[in-house]
């Protein structure tokens, strides 16, 4: 067994190699760029963890993870145009280091590397994973129409923003276990289950996501701060606030939606505050991290075995970065 920390430096390990060539270089070094960056690697981990708590980790798991990895950073340089944003992992975003054109196509072509990887798996379950692995994909696009949808929706309920962020988000990290998972040869019922704590789990990370946008540290987030407010996303802040607010405060938050994005993120953090969204946030994030933990209880490995997943659970929903 290992832990996180011992599996990210193995998977590191597959993954630090050149994936692309050097020619066009406008196409290929904007690519190169963005994952020397680096980054949490949560998914391809939790996809080796997917297998390991079932049996030994098998090469196939490590050509998975690196496709998880190349999609999950193709859909980062999109996103990041999609939300006009300029900073992440602490850097310059792509489309803004080089352009959007060159951005798009990075995006595509690193898009195609992670389907190569797929395609390296044994046939035995080739098939079963690439199916996984395209309603995944497809989910996340139709997760990314809706937080763009809401952006222009006044009315948004918090069930829709949840099934939202289970779709651009916990999808992939669900995907990314079941299929680590499948590779590991567990039951049927278990690539349920762990799928099951994987999209719980997601929404709790999604939380978390959308909250440090709001109120976390800039030197270890890497982002943004307030990117959300600026691009007038309906995160569970938005909504808990909305929900709670006075009516003075609601004119505000309905005023701040339509003026110019740099001058509202003071303000509408200071409605955020005074709505004390931070307890809700904890509410909301413990809520699906205890339905994520109940279906891991319903795997039936030793606690042992579980062990590391618990841990990477654990730092996911108190991360900062
Ligand atoms: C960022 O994911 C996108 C979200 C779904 C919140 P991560 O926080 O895993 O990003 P990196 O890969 O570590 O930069
Ligand atoms: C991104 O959600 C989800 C995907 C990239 C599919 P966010 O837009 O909240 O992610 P960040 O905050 O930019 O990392
Ligand atoms: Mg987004
Ligand atoms: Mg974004
Ligand atoms: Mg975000």
């Amino acid at each position: 067994m290992h832990s996180f920390k011992e599996l990210s430096q193995l998977f590191a390990k597959h993954f630090n190699q050149k994936h692309f060539p050097e020619q066009p270089s406008n196409l290929y070094e904007p690519c190169d760029y963005f994952l020397q960056i680096g980054g949490k690697r949560i998914r391809p981990v939790l996809c080796l963890l997917g297998n390991e708590l079932f049996a030994e980790i098998k090469q196939d798991a490590f050509e998975v993870a690196t496709a998880i990895e190349l999609f999950h950073n193709f859909t980062l340089i999109h996103d990041d145009i999609m939300d006009a944003a300029s900073l992440r992992r602490g850097m310059q975003t792509v489309h803004t280091k080089y352009n959007s054109n060159i951005a798009l196509l990075g995006g595509d072509v690193m898009l195609i590397k992670a389907y190569q990887y797929v395609g390296k798996i044994g046939s035995e379950y080739l098939a079963k994973i690439l199916a996984i692995f395209n309603k995944t994909a497809t989910e996340v696009c139709e997760g990314q129409q809706l937080d763009m949808d809401f952006e222009n929706q006044e009315i948004v309920l918090l069930d829709e923003y949840i099934k939202m962020i289970g779709l651009k988000t916990s999808v992939l990290l669900a995907a990314a276990l079941q299929i680590g998972a499948i590779i590991g040869g567990a039951s049927e019922g278990n690539c349920n289950r762990i799928y099951q704590f994987g999209l719980n789990l997601g929404i709790a990370f999604q939380i978390q996501d959308d909250y440090l946008d709001a109120f976390g540290d800039p030197e270890k987030f890497g982002k943004e701060i307030g990117g959300d407010i600026k691009q007038n996303k309906k995160t569970f802040l938005f909504l808990h606030a909305e929900s709670i607010a006075n009516a003075e405060q609601k004119q505000q938050m309905e005023d701040l939606i339509k003026i110019n994005p740099t001058d509202k993120v003071e303000k509408m953090l200071a409605i955020f505050k005074e709505c004390n969204v931070g307890a809700w946030a904890n509410e909301l994030k413990e809520k699906y991290y205890q339905a994520a933990m109940k279906h891991l209880d319903d795997i039936a490995v030793t606690q042992v075995r579980k062990k590391p997943l618990v841990e990477l659970a654990n730092f996911l929903i108190s991360r900062e970065q």
